[in-house]
């Protein structure tokens, strides 16, 4: 079907730490879509979409869930909990939403194990900060070969076997790890694990039953759409600095949340990608431990500012998000290994009011600087911030922000277009959207207006 922005197939992908708002950017970009195909992550993820007024807040289901007429898919490399998406669907038909979903059979599996397994890595360590999903421990499984797939689940026998097979060794790690099972003797099912073999291959083939109409080969139907010349949109969770080879290891999620992990997470090929769209939030946030250059602290001064105004407080687990001025450094990385063709700028409204803005340029590391990002976390935690600063602007009203929706860039205050001139000269890539708000009118889209 033509579309009127002739976009074949995109790429959604957080340019920073996660939660830039890429769930806001689908849906826009979902209402020129025939698909929307999630391509990594699991319910790790919350991706916030307002729309109409009202808001929905999707851990795995794809952000075009909300457009009755896109086909949703969850795609190979997303890490699947069948409880959180039955749970997700039930929620959305409690709206009168019933979106088209299809779920991929090739999908890795959380089992409760691959929960259990994380928070006692979390309780023992200290850990990353994970959002005790599971997600690690079911990459790790699918990577090791030991994991199950959605598939699986659609056949007892089969499942059960599996599970018989593999799960001693995960028993041994969470009791080496200090966890528990919930309503077992772990010692006693380490001698004998049949009863929890049971169990779980029970609950497990319910759960199939209730997702097998959804399951379906989704590289084909992706194939099929791409022979039809449809428009998909392919989501990314979390973010580039999160993305287990480009992020701040170790404190990263466990999937490829870079560009490339959109072809090998659906099968959609890089060859008819045309264009990758960097979401990139005003300022800097991140959720979980690990180093943050520019962080601020949020009891007061301009952190206060982005933490209170900005509502920087995690989708799936509620935490705090750490928040800091925008770091050009991450953001030419993220621009470079993500083939970056536009940016959509995510809470410029955020900054109005916060006063003088700074602006990471630079990094300096153990006395010299250097435009580098660090190849480890120990070394970034050391580097301190070279800022550049521009003048602040105050607060955008509403017939303002709608003006700026109809009129473009030119409607703000000077100080604020020259903040998106600076980030597009900077990394030489068009901001082609810009957040005003959180909702779909609130959005300029230079597209229209070029
Ligand atoms: P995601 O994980 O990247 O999808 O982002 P989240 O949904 O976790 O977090 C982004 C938050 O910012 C959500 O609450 C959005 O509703 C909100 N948001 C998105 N774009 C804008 C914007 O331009 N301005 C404001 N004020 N809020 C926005
Ligand atoms: P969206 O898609 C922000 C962070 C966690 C933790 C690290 C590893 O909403 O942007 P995990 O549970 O994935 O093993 O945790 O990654 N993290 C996110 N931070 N937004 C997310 O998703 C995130 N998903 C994971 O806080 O530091
Ligand atoms: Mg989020």
């Amino acid at each position: 079907m033509a579309k009127p922005f002739d976009m074949p197939v995109t790429v959604i992908v957080g340019a920073q730490w996660g939660d830039e708002g890429k769930g806001k950017v689908t849906d826009f970009l979902a209402e020129d879509a025939d698909v929307v195909a999630r391509y990594q992550g699991g319910n790790n993820a919350g991706h916030t979409v307002v729309a109409n007024g009202v808001e929905h807040k999707l851990h795995l289901l794809p952000s075009g869930s909300i457009h009755e007429n896109v086909k949703n898919v969850i795609g190979n490399g997303v890490v699947v909990d069948p409880a959180v998406l039955l749970d997700e669907l039930k929620k959305l038909h409690s709206k009168g939403i019933r979106p088209k979903l299809f779920v991929s059979d090739r999908a890795a599996v959380i089992l409760p194990i691959h929960k259990l397994l994380d928070g006692a890595y979390e309780d023992k360590t200290g850990g990353f900060g994970t959002t005790r999903r599971g997600i690690g421990p079911t990459y790790a499984d699918k990577i090791a070969r030991t994991g199950v797939r959605v598939g699986d689940l659609l056949n007892a026998a089969a499942l059960r076997e599996r599970l018989a097979a593999t799960l001693p060794e995960k028993l041994a790690l969470l009791q080496h790890r200090g966890g528990k099972v919930p309503g077992h003797d772990l010692a006693k099912l380490m001698a004998d694990p049949t009863p929890y073999v049971d169990e779980l291959t029970k609950e497990l083939s319910g759960l199939g039953e209730a997702v097998a109409p959804m399951v379906t080969d989704t590289v084909a139907l992706l194939h099929e759409s791409l022979e039809a010349n449809e428009s998909i949109v392919l989501e990314g969770a979390q973010g580039t600095f999160l993305d287990i080879d480009h992020g701040t290891y170790p404190f990263v999620t466990s999937s490829s949340t870079t560009a490339g992990g959109a072809c090998t997470g659906t099968g959609v090929p890089p060859t008819v990608v045309d264009s990758v769209y960097g979401i990139v939030k005003a300022y800097t946030t991140r959720v979980g431990s690990g180093p943050f250059v520019t962080e601020l602290p949020h009891e007061h001064g301009p952190g206060k500012h982005l933490t209170e105004v900005g509502h920087e407080f995690g989708t799936t687990t509620g935490r705090r998000r750490r928040v800091g001025w925008l770091d050009l450094v991450l953001l030419k990385r993220a621009v470079q290994v993500n083939g970056m063709t536009s940016i959509a700028l995510t809470k410029l409204d955020v900054l109005a009011g916060v006063g003088e803005l700074q602006v990471c340029v630079a990094y300096e590391v153990d006395g010299s600087q250097t435009t580098r990002l660090p190849g480890n976390a120990a070394t970034m935690a050391r580097a301190n911030p070279v800022y550049e600063a521009m003048p602040g602007f105050e607060a955008i009203n509403k017939a303002t922000v709608a003006k700026a929706a109809r009129e473009g860039l030119a409607a703000l205050p000077a100080e604020a277009r020259r903040y998106v001139e600076f980030i597009e000269d900077a990394l030489d890539v068009p901001v082609e959207l810009v957040g005003l708000g959180p909702g779909r009118e609130q959005t300029i889209d230079r597209r229209m207006l070029s």
